[in-house]
């Protein structure tokens, strides 16, 4: 599985290229190849950017049987995990994040945090994100029109949250976007990457210093307490939660902000009828299609074999890495038997796969919808006369990059 190098006389033999971008005509769809893929028997070989090979994973059936295989390993320090990029994998010698970890020792990791990110706790911390949000509106109408929605509003409001959850400084949040950027563009040469996580890691480790010596109301200080004091966690360990928190908790949900936007924006009936809704369990349904239509998390989730099993019929070695493409799956008609490329905010998507499946399915999905809840209806209703500043055409997408978005969203009201 592990080939050598690409050589240009391979090329043309080698399966088709991983990943591929999304189509200029329609940049909220998936890669057209990987719909085509999902039309035939059996699973797609891919070559990555080094030359080895992997299984692609696109239908909603065999993602879920994928994900909820105990033979499926998430171990970033398995030889066998698909590296997406050239640093991707790049990590054997550090502690994995636990979400690159097996059970029972990404359980144990997990279940120290599964209180805080409880639908109660979310609904708790409404009222908070209900102010951050109409403060960011408050500084946007200040300064404004126009405004770039992205900087001015998608990424400080799911920064500021997880900040004050984690009890990060925001007055460091250029540093920590910046750094979580550098760590999900498959692009950067591996370098970069390394200096980037070394920065980054040295940043958390003296905050987390300070923090046991000036404990303060925040995860990483009752993490401190409870559970490195106990010898239960390292502190390098907990670094590398605080990292992934950090970085999971806001990229994804400032580009489904973004990006969704934008999608509300084409769509204006969709806008309209979001913009009106009063009934919290519409607005809830609402953002569920828009996570399912967007799903911003599209070269993430990558695994390996750990034992030979047959997927749709396909025999898998142990050793085989496997690709998982979430924004494929959640346009499957298993999923959504009615237009399952149509954004249709009525649409009953609440199964969709946007937050992954099995023992990995996301942490902060809680966090994350009512994060979406609030702020997307909120700058509706603000701003009812939003629109884009430039030309569609001229909106630039993020390419090469672990999350689908926009770079900039130039808008105007
Ligand atoms: C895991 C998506 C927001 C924390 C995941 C996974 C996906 C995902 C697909 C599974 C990765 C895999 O199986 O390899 C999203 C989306 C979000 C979002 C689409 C927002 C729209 C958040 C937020 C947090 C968070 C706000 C806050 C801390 C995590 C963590 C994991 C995770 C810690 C690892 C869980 C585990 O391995 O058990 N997320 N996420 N996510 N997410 Fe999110």
């Amino acid at each position: 599985t592990n080939g050598a190098f690409m050589t240009p006389q391979d090329h043309a033999a080698l399966p088709p290229r991983f990943p591929q971008a999304r189509p200029s005509a329609c940049p909220f769809d998936p890669p057209r190849d990987y719909r085509d893929w999902q039309q035939r028997d059996g699973l797609q070989r891919v070559t990555l950017w080094n030359g080895t090979t992997a299984w692609s994973v696109t239908r909603y059936e065999d993602i879920r049987a994928v994900l909820s295989d105990p033979r499926v390993s998430a171990d970033a320090r398995n030889p066998g995990m698909p590296r997406l990029s050239p640093a991707g994998g790049d990590r054997a010698d550090q502690e994995p994040p636990f979400v690159r970890l097996d059970d029972p020792e990404h359980a144990l990791q997990r279940r120290m945090l599964t209180r805080d990110f409880t639908a109660k706790h979310a609904a708790t911390l409404r009222p908070r994100v209900q102010q951050l949000v109409d403060e960011a509106l408050d500084e946007m109408v200040r300064t404004g029109p126009p405004a770039d929605l992205l900087t001015d509003f998608a990424l400080p409001v799911p920064s500021r949250v997880i900040a004050v959850l984690l009890g990060v400084p925001y007055d460091d949040h250029a540093f920590f976007q910046d750094c979580s950027n550098k760590l999900l563009d498959l692009s950067l040469p591996a370098e970069e990457v390394r200096a980037t996580s070394e920065a980054f890691g040295t940043y958390l480790r003296t905050l987390v210093d300070s923090k046991a010596a000036e404990p303060g109301e925040d995860l990483l200080s009752r993490l401190l307490a409870e559970r490195v004091s106990t010898g239960e966690l390292t502190e390098q360990q907990l670094v590398s939660m605080a990292l992934l928190m950090l970085i999971a908790g806001h990229e994804t949900t400032a580009n489904t902000i973004a990006l969704g936007t934008l999608a509300l924006l084409r769509r204006p009936e969709q806008l309209a009828f979001l913009r009106d809704a009063e009934d919290p369990a519409v607005i809830a349904r609402a953002i569920e299609e828009l996570l399912r239509y967007l799903s911003v998390v599209e070269n993430v989730v990558v695994r390996v074999a750990a034992a030979d099993l047959t997927i749709a019929g396909e025999h898998i070695e142990a050793g085989d890495g496997i690709i998982v493409s979430l924004p494929a799956g959640n346009r499957d008609t298993a999923l959504l038997p009615d237009r399952p490329d149509a954004l249709d905010l009525t649409h009953n998507a609440r199964a969709h796969l946007a937050f992954g499946f099995g023992v990995h399915q996301c942490l902060g999905q809680n966090l994350a919808r009512m994060e979406l809840q609030v702020a997307i209806p909120s700058l509706l209703r603000r701003l009812p006369t939003l629109r884009l500043a430039v030309p569609f055409e001229e909106v630039p997408f993020r390419q090469q990059m672990s999350v689908y978005g926009v770079t900039r969203l130039p808008v105007t009201w």
